[in-house]
Protein backbone atom coordinates (compact mmCIF):
# COMPACT_ATOMS: atom_id res chain seq x y z
CA UNK A 1 0.00 0.00 0.00
CA UNK A 2 1.63 3.62 -0.84
CA UNK A 3 2.37 5.62 1.92
CA UNK A 4 2.15 9.08 3.24
CA UNK A 5 2.34 10.84 6.43
CA UNK A 6 2.35 14.19 8.06
CA UNK A 7 5.76 15.23 9.39
CA UNK A 8 6.38 17.81 12.25
CA UNK A 9 7.14 18.55 16.00
CA UNK A 10 4.78 18.35 17.81
CA UNK A 11 2.81 15.94 16.07
CA UNK A 12 0.39 14.19 18.22
CA UNK A 13 -2.66 16.48 17.49
CA UNK A 14 -2.35 16.73 13.99
CA UNK A 15 -6.24 15.80 12.19
CA UNK A 16 -3.88 15.09 9.26
CA UNK A 17 -4.20 11.16 9.39
CA UNK A 18 -8.23 11.38 10.53
CA UNK A 19 -8.77 13.92 7.20
CA UNK A 20 -6.51 11.64 4.65
CA UNK A 21 -8.29 8.26 6.02
CA UNK A 22 -11.95 9.91 5.33
CA UNK A 23 -10.35 11.04 1.52
CA UNK A 24 -9.16 7.64 1.02
CA UNK A 25 -11.98 5.54 2.16
CA UNK A 26 -14.65 8.60 0.45
CA UNK A 27 -12.43 7.99 -3.04
CA UNK A 28 -11.86 4.12 -2.86
CA UNK A 29 -8.10 5.20 -3.07
CA UNK A 30 -5.90 2.47 -0.68
CA UNK A 31 -3.02 4.60 1.27
CA UNK A 32 -1.71 4.09 4.34
CA UNK A 33 -1.13 7.48 6.35
CA UNK A 34 0.58 8.54 9.50
CA UNK A 35 1.90 10.91 11.67
CA UNK A 36 6.20 11.34 12.19
CA UNK A 37 7.27 13.06 15.15
CA UNK A 38 10.91 14.56 13.71
CA UNK A 39 13.70 15.63 15.98
CA UNK A 40 13.75 19.57 16.19
CA UNK A 41 17.24 18.95 14.83
CA UNK A 42 16.32 16.41 12.20
CA UNK A 43 13.86 16.79 9.79
CA UNK A 44 15.81 15.78 7.28
CA UNK A 45 16.83 12.61 8.62
CA UNK A 46 13.34 11.93 9.20
CA UNK A 47 12.52 12.60 5.75
CA UNK A 48 15.62 10.62 4.41
CA UNK A 49 14.15 7.46 6.52
CA UNK A 50 10.65 7.76 4.91
CA UNK A 51 11.87 7.96 1.70
CA UNK A 52 13.74 4.76 2.31
CA UNK A 53 11.14 3.02 3.42
CA UNK A 54 9.20 3.91 0.61
CA UNK A 55 6.91 6.87 1.30
CA UNK A 56 5.32 8.11 -1.54
CA UNK A 57 4.06 11.78 -0.04
CA UNK A 58 3.90 13.83 3.06
CA UNK A 59 2.50 16.83 4.34
CA UNK A 60 4.87 18.99 6.27
CA UNK A 61 3.72 20.90 9.49
CA UNK A 62 5.04 23.43 11.86
CA UNK A 63 8.22 24.29 12.37
CA UNK A 64 9.52 22.30 9.07
CA UNK A 65 7.90 23.95 5.82
CA UNK A 66 10.80 26.69 5.49
CA UNK A 67 13.57 23.29 5.64
CA UNK A 68 11.00 21.48 3.46
CA UNK A 69 11.26 24.35 1.01
CA UNK A 70 15.28 23.79 1.05
CA UNK A 71 14.94 19.91 0.78
CA UNK A 72 12.51 19.72 -2.24
CA UNK A 73 14.23 19.19 -5.37
CA UNK A 74 11.74 20.99 -7.29
CA UNK A 75 9.31 23.43 -6.15
CA UNK A 76 5.88 24.37 -7.60
CA UNK A 77 5.48 28.23 -8.28
CA UNK A 78 2.84 28.25 -5.81
CA UNK A 79 5.06 27.18 -2.84
CA UNK A 80 7.94 29.23 -4.57
CA UNK A 81 6.07 32.46 -3.76
CA UNK A 82 4.56 31.39 -0.21
CA UNK A 83 8.34 30.71 0.35
CA UNK A 84 7.21 27.23 2.22
CA UNK A 85 6.28 23.68 1.43
CA UNK A 86 3.53 21.68 3.34
CA UNK A 87 3.03 19.32 0.79
CA UNK A 88 5.77 16.87 -0.54
CA UNK A 89 5.14 14.45 -3.74
CA UNK A 90 7.80 12.16 -4.71
CA UNK A 91 8.64 12.23 -8.08
CA UNK A 92 9.53 9.33 -10.62
CA UNK A 93 13.05 10.70 -11.22
CA UNK A 94 12.97 9.93 -6.49
CA UNK A 95 13.01 13.55 -6.68
CA UNK A 96 10.40 15.40 -4.24
CA UNK A 97 8.23 17.95 -5.46
CA UNK A 98 7.40 20.99 -3.09
CA UNK A 99 4.12 22.54 -3.15
CA UNK A 100 1.97 24.58 -0.21
CA UNK A 101 -2.10 24.09 -0.71
CA UNK A 102 -2.67 26.43 2.07
CA UNK A 103 -3.52 29.38 0.27
CA UNK A 104 -5.40 27.37 -2.36
CA UNK A 105 -6.97 25.27 0.70
CA UNK A 106 -8.52 28.46 2.28
CA UNK A 107 -9.56 29.74 -1.34
CA UNK A 108 -11.65 26.46 -1.85
CA UNK A 109 -13.57 26.96 1.48
CA UNK A 110 -14.48 30.75 0.89
CA UNK A 111 -15.95 29.53 -2.18
CA UNK A 112 -17.55 26.51 -0.46
CA UNK A 113 -18.79 29.05 1.99
CA UNK A 114 -20.15 31.00 -1.15
CA UNK A 115 -17.85 34.16 -0.03
CA UNK A 116 -17.74 36.74 -3.02
CA UNK A 117 -13.65 37.27 -4.42
CA UNK A 118 -14.31 38.37 -7.77
CA UNK A 119 -14.29 42.16 -7.72
CA UNK A 120 -14.27 42.40 -4.02
CA UNK A 121 -12.42 44.44 -1.77
CA UNK A 122 -10.40 42.05 0.35
CA UNK A 123 -8.60 42.62 3.86
CA UNK A 124 -5.94 40.53 4.91
CA UNK A 125 -4.84 40.62 8.86
CA UNK A 126 -1.17 39.55 9.37
CA UNK A 127 2.11 39.16 7.52
CA UNK A 128 3.54 36.05 8.05
CA UNK A 129 3.51 32.58 6.52
CA UNK A 130 0.18 31.95 6.79
CA UNK A 131 -0.49 35.52 4.99
CA UNK A 132 2.08 34.83 2.65
CA UNK A 133 1.00 31.50 1.71
CA UNK A 134 -2.64 33.04 1.11
CA UNK A 135 -1.53 36.21 -0.80
CA UNK A 136 -1.20 34.56 -4.71
CA UNK A 137 -4.64 32.15 -4.58
CA UNK A 138 -6.15 35.03 -3.55
CA UNK A 139 -5.28 37.89 -6.06
CA UNK A 140 -5.79 34.93 -8.85
CA UNK A 141 -9.31 35.14 -7.58
CA UNK A 142 -8.98 38.86 -9.28
CA UNK A 143 -10.73 41.33 -5.99
CA UNK A 144 -10.88 44.59 -7.34
CA UNK A 145 -8.50 44.99 -4.55
CA UNK A 146 -6.40 43.59 -1.63
CA UNK A 147 -5.00 45.19 1.34
CA UNK A 148 -2.70 43.59 3.46
CA UNK A 149 -2.71 45.40 7.25
CA UNK A 150 -0.18 44.28 9.88
CA UNK A 151 0.87 45.25 13.54
CA UNK A 152 4.54 46.04 12.29
CA UNK A 153 3.96 47.40 8.98
CA UNK A 154 7.05 46.75 7.19
CA UNK A 155 6.26 43.07 6.93
CA UNK A 156 2.85 44.41 5.10
CA UNK A 157 4.80 46.35 3.05
CA UNK A 158 7.17 44.18 2.02
CA UNK A 159 5.00 41.53 0.96
CA UNK A 160 2.78 44.04 -0.89
CA UNK A 161 5.84 44.57 -3.25
CA UNK A 162 6.48 40.96 -3.38
CA UNK A 163 3.34 40.06 -4.62
CA UNK A 164 2.45 43.43 -6.49
CA UNK A 165 2.99 41.75 -9.89
CA UNK A 166 -0.24 39.29 -9.30
CA UNK A 167 -3.08 42.39 -8.80
CA UNK A 168 -3.93 45.13 -7.14
CA UNK A 169 -2.40 44.86 -3.33
CA UNK A 170 -1.36 47.56 -0.57
CA UNK A 171 -0.14 47.54 2.40
CA UNK A 172 -1.84 49.53 5.47
CA UNK A 173 -1.29 50.18 9.46
CA UNK A 174 -3.60 47.39 11.19
CA UNK A 175 -5.32 49.95 12.79
CA UNK A 176 -7.05 52.11 9.93
CA UNK A 177 -6.74 49.65 6.97
CA UNK A 178 -9.45 51.87 5.49
CA UNK A 179 -13.40 51.72 5.68
CA UNK A 180 -15.87 48.66 4.31
CA UNK A 181 -14.62 45.64 3.15
CA UNK A 182 -16.27 42.99 1.70
CA UNK A 183 -14.38 39.85 3.14
CA UNK A 184 -11.93 40.41 6.11
CA UNK A 185 -9.59 37.22 6.57
CA UNK A 186 -7.11 36.95 10.21
CA UNK A 187 -3.84 35.26 9.43
CA UNK A 188 -1.98 36.77 12.44
CA UNK A 189 -1.60 34.78 15.47
CA UNK A 190 -3.70 36.58 17.80
CA UNK A 191 -6.53 34.54 18.19
CA UNK A 192 -4.19 31.82 19.48
CA UNK A 193 -2.81 33.67 21.90
CA UNK A 194 -7.07 34.88 22.87
CA UNK A 195 -5.66 38.57 21.99
CA UNK A 196 -7.93 40.95 20.34
CA UNK A 197 -6.65 42.83 17.35
CA UNK A 198 -6.53 46.63 17.67
CA UNK A 199 -8.93 47.11 14.16
CA UNK A 200 -11.35 49.88 13.27
CA UNK A 201 -15.26 48.79 13.46
CA UNK A 202 -15.45 50.71 10.00
CA UNK A 203 -13.61 47.90 8.34
CA UNK A 204 -17.11 46.08 8.16
CA UNK A 205 -20.02 46.87 6.39
CA UNK A 206 -23.33 44.79 7.55
CA UNK A 207 -22.41 42.18 4.94
CA UNK A 208 -19.07 41.53 5.17
CA UNK A 209 -17.39 38.00 5.31
CA UNK A 210 -15.28 37.34 8.13
CA UNK A 211 -12.70 34.48 8.24
CA UNK A 212 -10.27 33.63 11.07
CA UNK A 213 -7.80 30.69 9.52
CA UNK A 214 -7.49 30.06 13.25
CA UNK A 215 -9.89 27.33 14.56
CA UNK A 216 -10.74 25.65 18.10
CA UNK A 217 -13.26 24.16 20.44
CA UNK A 218 -14.36 27.87 21.56
CA UNK A 219 -14.98 30.81 19.30
CA UNK A 220 -11.64 33.08 18.40
CA UNK A 221 -11.50 35.93 19.70
CA UNK A 222 -11.88 37.74 15.99
CA UNK A 223 -15.36 35.96 15.43
CA UNK A 224 -16.56 37.18 18.42
CA UNK A 225 -15.41 40.54 17.63
CA UNK A 226 -17.12 40.42 14.52
CA UNK A 227 -20.32 38.37 16.20
CA UNK A 228 -20.18 41.70 18.82
CA UNK A 229 -20.67 43.61 15.63
CA UNK A 230 -23.77 42.27 14.48
CA UNK A 231 -22.08 40.31 11.33
CA UNK A 232 -23.68 37.17 10.15
CA UNK A 233 -20.70 35.94 7.70
CA UNK A 234 -18.56 34.52 10.52
CA UNK A 235 -16.31 31.35 10.00
CA UNK A 236 -13.37 29.61 11.62
CA UNK A 237 -10.35 27.84 9.43
CA UNK A 238 -11.49 24.33 10.22
CA UNK A 239 -12.95 24.59 6.36
CA UNK A 240 -9.08 25.85 5.27
CA UNK A 241 -7.41 22.87 7.27
CA UNK A 242 -9.97 20.27 5.20
CA UNK A 243 -8.92 21.70 2.22
CA UNK A 244 -5.64 22.28 2.28
CA UNK A 245 -5.70 18.18 2.63
CA UNK A 246 -7.74 17.79 -0.18
CA UNK A 247 -5.60 19.83 -2.65
CA UNK A 248 -2.62 17.63 -1.02
CA UNK A 249 -4.64 14.65 -1.67
CA UNK A 250 -5.73 15.70 -5.37
CA UNK A 251 -1.93 16.51 -5.70
CA UNK A 252 -0.84 12.76 -4.91
CA UNK A 253 -3.72 10.88 -6.10
CA UNK A 254 -5.00 12.65 -9.33
CA UNK A 255 -8.87 12.43 -7.53
CA UNK A 256 -10.98 15.26 -5.65
CA UNK A 257 -12.28 14.73 -2.47
CA UNK A 258 -15.32 15.95 -1.30
CA UNK A 259 -14.70 18.10 1.84
CA UNK A 260 -18.28 18.56 3.14
CA UNK A 261 -18.75 15.34 4.72
CA UNK A 262 -14.89 15.27 6.34
CA UNK A 263 -15.51 18.74 7.25
CA UNK A 264 -18.25 17.43 9.10
CA UNK A 265 -16.86 14.60 10.95
CA UNK A 266 -13.98 16.59 12.01
CA UNK A 267 -16.24 18.91 13.75
CA UNK A 268 -17.77 16.57 15.69
CA UNK A 269 -14.37 15.14 16.59
CA UNK A 270 -13.18 18.55 18.05
CA UNK A 271 -16.52 18.98 20.15
P1 LIG B 1 2.39 32.54 10.84
O1 LIG B 1 3.43 31.73 10.11
O2 LIG B 1 1.36 31.74 11.58
O3 LIG B 1 1.76 33.58 9.98
P2 LIG B 1 4.23 34.41 12.02
O4 LIG B 1 5.06 34.40 10.78
O5 LIG B 1 4.88 34.37 13.35
O6 LIG B 1 3.19 33.22 12.04
O7 LIG B 1 3.26 35.69 11.95
C1 LIG B 1 2.36 36.01 12.94
C2 LIG B 1 1.50 37.18 12.47
O8 LIG B 1 0.53 37.49 13.50
C3 LIG B 1 2.27 38.46 12.22
O9 LIG B 1 1.62 39.17 11.18
C4 LIG B 1 2.12 39.18 13.56
O10 LIG B 1 2.29 40.57 13.48
P3 LIG B 1 3.78 41.21 13.55
O11 LIG B 1 4.39 41.00 12.20
O12 LIG B 1 3.57 42.65 13.86
O13 LIG B 1 4.50 40.46 14.64
C5 LIG B 1 0.69 38.84 13.88
N1 LIG B 1 0.35 38.98 15.31
C6 LIG B 1 0.63 38.10 16.30
N2 LIG B 1 0.09 38.52 17.47
C7 LIG B 1 -0.56 39.69 17.20
C8 LIG B 1 -1.32 40.62 18.00
N3 LIG B 1 -1.53 40.43 19.30
N4 LIG B 1 -1.85 41.70 17.37
C9 LIG B 1 -1.64 41.90 16.06
N5 LIG B 1 -0.93 41.07 15.26
C10 LIG B 1 -0.39 39.99 15.82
Amino acid sequence: MDRYAVIGHPIKHSQSPFIHGCFAEQTGERLDYERLLAPLDDFAGTLARFTGEGGKGCNITVPFKTQALELAGELTERARLAGAVNTLHLQADGRWLGDNTDGAGLVLDLKRLGVPLAGARILLLGAGGAARGALAPLLAEQPAELVIANRTQARADELAQRFGHLGHIISAPLDTPGIGFDVIINSTSASLQGEALALDTAVCHPGTWVYDMMYGREETVFLAWARELGLEHRHDGLGMLVGQAAESFYLWRGVRPDMMPVLTALRARLE
